[in-house]
């Protein structure tokens, strides 16, 4: 069945001294959901915010919140990010199983894995569908579709199509691939970050994504009221 195109504003390019005013912004412009980029400094090189502005957030918002969380120990956080009102907890494939050789020191980036930890992974999707919120594995560009059993437990899954860590990178056309893959056995969300603007969403959305994460592109807009929209609009 189509899907339909759903934006979700990451708040990492927002401005955080004014950031309620940003948040109405996001939903004056219609967008569907937040998307919110939690770092650790060890997942991935920089740190970023936490759960306390989930929780300063979650009372002046109506809107969907999407934890995007770029740490180490997912599994120590969930509680606190399903706490502070977080309604999706997205989660990465390389914080389970063992990491490869060339990723294995801390200033060492991407992560990967050589071999996905699903049962680690199955018992932290349940826990967060057991609290009532959505559950997405996030898949880093490097790291193959690898979800097998799991994929019946999931709501979402989220494709990297940059190295996580920053706004404003690049878009790696090379992720659309596992996205079609996906899309031919997966029904749920597909959702896509890093990158997105206006000549690589239309890409995305033909490969199955029906998610659209922003950060640079929507907050650089002058009128985003025009950039939603666009991106609702693309066609299959
Ligand atoms: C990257 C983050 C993204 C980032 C996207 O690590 O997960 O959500 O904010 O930024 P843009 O849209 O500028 O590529
Ligand atoms: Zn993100």
């Amino acid at each position: 069945m189509k899907k339909e195109i759903k934006v979700s504003a990451s708040i990492l390019c927002a401005d955080f001294t004014k950031l309620g005013d940003e948040i109405k912004k996001c939903e004056d412009a219609g967008v569907d959901m937040l998307h919110v980029d939690i770092m650790d400094g060890h997942f991935v090189p920089v740190t970023s915010i936490g759960e306390t502005i989930v929780q300063a957030i979650r009372p002046i918002t109506k809107l969907q919140i999407d934890t995007h969380l770029m740490v180490e120990n997912p599994s120590m956080q969930i509680d606190n990010f399903i706490n502070a009102g977080a309604d999706i907890v997205s989660i990465h494939v390389e914080c389970y199983g063992k990491r490869k050789t060339n990723c294995q020191r801390p200033e060492q980036f991407p992560k990967e894995i050589e071999h996905f930890d699903i049962e680690a992974a199955t018992k932290d999707v349940l826990k967060i569908k057991s609290k009532g919120k959505k559950a997405f594995m996030v898949i880093n560009p490097g790291t193959p579709l690898c979800l097998d059993s799991l994929i019946k437990d999931i709501d979402g899954v989220l494709i990297m199509s940059v190295n996580p860590g920053f706004a404003r990178q690049k878009f790696m056309p090379e992720v659309l691939s596992k996205v079609q893959e996906l899309r031919k056995i997966f029904d749920g969300d597909i959702a896509i970050d890093g990158g997105v603007k206006e000549d690589t969403a239309p890409l995305a959305v033909k490969a199955g994504v029906n998610i659209l994460a922003t950060a640079s592109y929507f907050f650089g807009a002058t009128d985003q009221k025009k950039v939603v929209s666009y991106l609702r609009n693309l066609k299959v």
